[in-house]
């Protein structure tokens, strides 16, 4: 068996248990590796089928194992892991070889891993995976990044496990340096965003308008035949709809609300401040599940502090149907501010990322897979240089014909008390970005006021300073 598997894959959870059929499924010769050996007993045992798939018990059989130049897959945990792993399997790579990070790595690590291992002649790619356990499974959407001629290696292998649409195969080389993790860190930031949005409106069904938890799962069926249509609207009915078999009670109700977060999404509002791109819908579904997490203090300051709770608009029809408007609205907020992030970024570290083909990779396969893909990369397409999808008409009018919805629902929402802090940025995000004058002329006087900071003017060119307070 030396030197004849196509492929190494390092780290055998579910996504690299995954990741390693789904190649050999697809007629690659696979071999795999995993620290402790019991896993990989229990993985061939299990679930290997006759699939060309081989273990190794040690790195050094896992490299002897492998064609040259290898090709190396790590599936382990991020952070510390993966440098680990690579300490371990450098003694026995060669230059020429290529080492691909699949895991959710900070892109920085990612970097910095590529320098250390390009300093040895060892090519790196970091390349982002989504789609969940099945995903891995059936065909992700993949997203890699480094360069050229490491992506050039495996691209062959890449777009063919990976998912298919009708826009070809959702694999595309994402830029260089650690644009591939960059991507994914901003695709997990709008799945943020859409799954606060989607929670939001969730509230307001249960909270203002008193819906039963099947009717709001029946709601989120309807708004996923149209604009809505995405996974994760599908998986919002199909979640609610579950029953705790135990009690017969929708489960969802029986959960805990404390939203849990791995990093990433508070990894690109930390970038997206660096960088000086504003991103508060993005931002703000980072703290909504961090706030979620004082529960016992919520607790505490509600019982303290009378608010209706719950209000049933004069309307009932009409705001579902303002609020489909209004999660339609927080999902292009989502994705436009995603877009510029990645924009800047793409400038700031000189990736080269072109956003049509990231928007083509995220259109099928992973997370945040929705209809709305396909209309975003046109629009991206009219002028790819432009930072901004509002400089597009047809984005423009897709916000406009929403906005006065969004607007309703935050009125109503307000005083029933529920907090929509994904749909307040949204709305607040367009109603910003369309003005041209916003009062942070105030704020510069002041800041001239108290700390000489000077100002710029209107009128004439220049920089300026006045002693206001004589
Ligand atoms: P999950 O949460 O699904 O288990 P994970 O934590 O992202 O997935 O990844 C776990 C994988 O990383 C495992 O394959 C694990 O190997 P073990 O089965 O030996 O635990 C691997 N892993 C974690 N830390 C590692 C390390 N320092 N060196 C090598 N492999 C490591």
């Amino acid at each position: 068996m030396d030197r004849s598997s196509e492929i190494g894959v390092v780290g055998l959870a579910v996504m690299g248990q995954n990741l390693a059929l789904n190649f050999a499924r697809n007629g690659f010769r696979v071999c795999v590796y995993n620290r402790t050996p019991e896993r990989t007993e229990a993985f061939l045992r299990d679930r290997v089928r006759g699939e060309p798939i081989v273990p190794a018990y040690t790195i050094e059989e896992f490299a002897r194992c492998l064609e040259r130049p290898r090709r190396i897959l790590l599936m382990v945990q991020a952070g510390p892991a993966v440098d680990q792993v690579i300490e371990a399997l450098l003694p026995h790579l060669e230059p020429g070889d290529l080492v691909m990070d699949g895991g959710n790595s900070h892109y920085a690590d990612t970097e910095r891993r590529m320098q250390w291992l390009a300093d040895r002649g060892i090519r790196f790619l970091g390349v982002g995976i989504s789609g969940g356990e099945k995903g891995a499974l059936l065909g992700p959407s993949i997203m890699p990044g480094g360069s050229p001629e490491a992506y050039a290696m495996v691209e062959a292998m890449l777009t063919r496990i990976a998912a298919q649409s009708e826009e070809g195969p959702c694999c595309a080389y994402m830029g260089r340096g650690g644009a591939g993790h960059y991507v994914k860190m901003v695709h997990n930031a709008i799945e943020y965003a859409f799954m606060q949005g989607i929670a939001e409106v969730y509230d307001f069904m249960k909270t203002a308008l008193g819906m039963p938890t099947e009717a709001i799962a029946e709601t989120f069926e309807r708004w996923n035949e149209g604009t809505l249509n995405a996974f994760l609207t599908e998986l919002a009915a199909r979640v609610l709809r579950y029953r705790d078999p135990e009690t017969g009670d929708p489960l969802v109700e029986r959960i805990l609300d404390k939203a849990e977060q791995k990093g990433t999404g508070r990894w690109a509002a930390q970038s997206a401040l660096e960088l000086g791109v504003p991103t508060p819908t993005l931002t703000v579904a980072v703290l909504a599940r961090t706030l979620s997490h004082f529960k016992a203090d919520r607790e505490r300051i509600g019982a303290a502090f009378p608010w209706p709770d719950r209000r049933t608009p004069s309307s009932p029809e009409a705001a579902l149907s303002d609020l489909e408007a209004a999660l339609n609205l927080v999902v292009l907020a989502a994705f436009s501010q995603g877009l510029w992030l990645l924009h800047e970024a793409s400038r700031a570290y000189r990736y080269g990322t072109d956003r049509a083909e990231v928007l083509r990779v995220w259109r099928a396969g992973c997370i945040i897979r929705a209809r709305w893909l396909g209309f975003l990369r046109e629009v991206v397409r009219e002028d790819p240089e432009d930072p901004h999808l509002l400089f597009s008409a047809r984005f423009r009018a897709e916000l406009q014909a929403r906005l006065s919805a969004a607007g309703r629902i935050l009125r109503e929402a307000f005083e029933a008390g529920v907090p929509m802090p994904a749909l307040s940025t949204a709305a607040d995000y367009v109603l910003s970005m369309r003005r041209s004058q916003l009062p942070a002329n105030l704020i510069q006087a002041q800041r001239d006021a108290f700390g000489a900071h000077t100002y710029e003017r209107l009128d004439r060119p220049g920089v300026f300073h006045t002693e206001w307070l004589d």
